[in-house]
Order: C-alpha cells, then structure tokens, then sequence
C-alpha cells in the first residue's frame, strides 16, 4: 500500500489507531489486524523521517506486526498500546525531538572578522544577563540579526554559545516546520522549557523569514501555529526567572518579510552588513590561518574584496581558492599520488609556499558576490527605517 504522505503521518497514525480500537470494539479481527499492519507501516515511514527517534519507532512497529500476525502471546483479541500511553509517547517523543536540536559550538569571538560593534553589543547582553542587577533592569530576549547571505549572522550565534559555554539550541525554520510533525507548536514549547531548564540557553532560529511568511505569500495553518507559540514563549519569558540566560537569536536575509508582531519581540535588530576593508583584512587572516601571507598586498586585496562585495563566506572560498592555485602550483603531480596508501600518504608532507598576490589574483576572477548594489541599499533602508541605532 501506498501510505498517503500529504498530511501529517502522526495525524494518520493518530487515526489508524484509533480505528483500529473501534474495529476491536466491534470484534473485527481480520479488520482489526489488518490496520495493525498499517500501523506498522507507518511507524516503519516514521523511522525512515526521523532519524533520532528511528530505533523507537522500529520497536513500535515490530510490536504492531506482531499484532497483525496474531503472534502476540494471547489466545484473545490482539491487544494494543493504550490511549494515554500514545499520548505519553507522543509527549516523549516531542521533547526528544526538542532536545536532539541542541548542538556544541565551539566557535570563539576570535574566529570572526571585523563586526565589532555587532559583537560587542552581544558581548554585553550576555553580560548583562550574568550580573547581578535591580529589577527593571532587564536583559534582552531576542535579538533579530538581518543581513546578506554569508556575513557571519550563523556564526555570531555560535560564538555567542560558544563563549558562554551555553546551551545551544540551533532552529532551522524548516526542521520545526516539518509537514510530517504534526505538533510543532507543542514542539516550540518543548523547546523552550528544554532551554530553561538547560539555562544558559540560546535558541538560534535560522531562516526566520520562513515563519513569518511562506514561500507563496500565504501563512498556512501549521507556520502560524507555530510563530504564535513562539510569541507566547518571548512574551511569557519575562514573567519567569529573570536571572536565567535565555536568548532567542532569530536571523534572516529578507527581514522585510517580517510582519510587525513579530519585529516588536525584537526590539533589537542588528545588521549584520558586508566586511569594511578592515573586516575584510581581518577574515582573510582568519580564513588563511598557518599559511604565511607576510608577501601578500593585504591593503589592495581587502580594497578590492570590498569593490568585489565579497561577504565573509565569499572571503572564505576566495581564500580557499588561492591556496589551491597555490598548491597545485608547487605539488603538479599531486594527482599522481592517488595511487598511495594512506599509509604511505600520511608519511608525506603537502608542500606549500608562501602564498602571493597572483594566487589571488586568480582567485578575484572565480569567486562572483551573489549580492548586487540594489539590494544592499534595501538592506541600508530596511536598517534606517526598522533596525537599530
Ligand atoms: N565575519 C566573519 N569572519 C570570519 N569568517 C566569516 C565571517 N563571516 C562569514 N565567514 C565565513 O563564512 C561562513 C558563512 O558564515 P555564516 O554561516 O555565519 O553566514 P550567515 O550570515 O549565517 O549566512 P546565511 O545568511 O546564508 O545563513 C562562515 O562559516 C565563515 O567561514
Ligand atoms: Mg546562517
């Protein structure tokens, strides 16, 4: 059978299990073991869609085949998990998944180039949220970082775990918007009461435009759910223990999606702009890390970045880029050694030099910006209008 995967699966097999009590109900057997097997199928669908969860969802359905089977050990009707015990699962299941967000970082506030003030300004609401401080006097929930793909938005959230040694819980949009998890608002509960009770927390939502609206213009059923238990969590947040830290960084490339209820959540709105040519100077040094570069025109080449509109990611596979010139410059047989053991390769060294403006300069005709200059003055405009001061 082909299972209909339109819907969510757990509001299937929320159905199917309740049909199944109905067809024991009315001593269906045959009926009653066939829906059995239908269970089993989608707990088999279910472990194929979420991973974490996979060796559960396996056992739940080896149980329910053996249901259908008739094999269960009892002469009488096939017996099945009972009502509160499925919620419990669910519940259980929730705060599994809540909990399976939560990743270490171990980015520094070194590892970033340039955005000084963006860093000191999150570098203070830590701070601030540690120290012991009057009542009125409170840190902030949320800071909404908006700015150009791959200018280091992701990474400043990481440095900012990273630092605090903190709890970190990093939200794709689209993993809490899981057509196949039916309970995502009951998802973004788990989530904060996971936070607080692992405080220091930060909860990193990626992509927060993706809540706000969806790709057709329309908010469907399942987003607005789910940004409304989100405001209810900022909202609720201030009324709990102040001295925790918990943090929700929300980022996003089209911070002009955001409708208004949302952007008032986050007083804070920070841009996370293009590197300056000194930013730029900064994460080439970063990106080039144990090559020597002391021959380069690091002056010219950041100008030049700049003219460019290269982001951080940009710097980075720019970088990236010349040291490959650079190797397959020194090591033309590279390839050859393709042959090699690792065993035999580890006991080799990769030559290099230091690297020079030419490699580069190469480099400056491969990687393109994705950015235009229009769009960056939206940015400018979005910052002047709504952003910070
Ligand atoms: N300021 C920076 N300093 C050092 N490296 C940077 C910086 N900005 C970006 N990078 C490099 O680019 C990569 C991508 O950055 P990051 O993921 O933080 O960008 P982002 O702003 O989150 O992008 P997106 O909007 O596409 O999610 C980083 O992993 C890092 O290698
Ligand atoms: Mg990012």
């Amino acid at each position: 059978m082909k299972i209909d995967l339109s819907g969510s699966l757990y509001d299937a097999l929320k159905k199917a299990t309740a049909e199944y009590a109905s067809l024991i109900e009315k001593n269906d057997l045959p009926g009653a073991r066939k829906k059995a097997a239908e269970i089993a199928r989608f707990y088999h669908e279910l472990a194929n869609m979420n991973p974490v969860n996979k060796k559960e969802s396996l056992e739940r359905a080896a149980k329910w085949e053996r249901v259908s089977s008739g094999k269960t050990g009892s002469r009488q009707k096939p017996s099945q998990p009972s009502h509160t015990e499925t919620e419990k699962e669910e519940e259980n299941e929730i705060s599994r998944k809540a909990s399976s967000l939560i990743t270490t970082s171990n980015v520094k506030w070194s590892d970033i180039g340039g955005l000084d003030s963006v860093k000191k300004l999150m570098m203070e609401t830590v701070v601030i949220a540690g120290l012991q401080k009057p009542e009125s006097i409170k840190p902030w929930k949320g800071i909404l970082l908006f700015g150009p793909p791959g200018t280091g938005k992701t990474l400043l959230a990481a440095a900012a775990a990273g630092s605090l040694h903190a709890t970190f819980y990093d939200v794709k949009s689209e993993s809490v918007l899981s057509k196949y998890f039916g309970e995502s608002s009951k998802l973004i509960s788990a989530l904060y009461n996971s936070a607080r009770d692992h405080s220091p927390s930060i909860v990193f939502i990626d992509e927060f435009d993706a809540l706000s609206q969806s790709r057709d213009g329309e908010t469907s059923e399942a987003t607005r759910k789910v940004l409304s238990s989100l405001l209810t969590e900022l909202d609720g947040l201030s009324d709990k223990k102040s001295d925790q830290l918990l943090l929700t960084l929300a980022a996003t490339n089209t911070p002009w999606d955001l409708d208004t209820a949302v952007l008032s959540r986050f007083p804070r709105r920070i841009y996370v702009p293009l590197p300056d040519q000194k930013a730029c100077k900064e994460i080439i040094k970063i990106q080039t890390k144990g090559m020597d570069i002391s021959g380069i025109s690091l002056d010219s080449i950041s100008e030049k970045c700049v003219e460019m509109l290269y982001s951080g990611r940009d710097i980075s596979n720019f970088c990236q880029q010349a040291i490959w010139t650079m190797i397959h410059t020194v090591n033309p047989d590279l390839y050859k050694m393709a042959e090699l053991s690792f065993d035999e390769l580890k006991m080799r060294n990769l030559q290099t030099i230091p690297l020079a403006d030419d490699d580069f300069r190469e480099a400056f005709m491969k990687i393109r910006s994705p950015i235009t200059k229009n769009k960056l003055e939206q940015y400018e405009q979005w910052n002047i209008e709504c952003g910070e001061v």
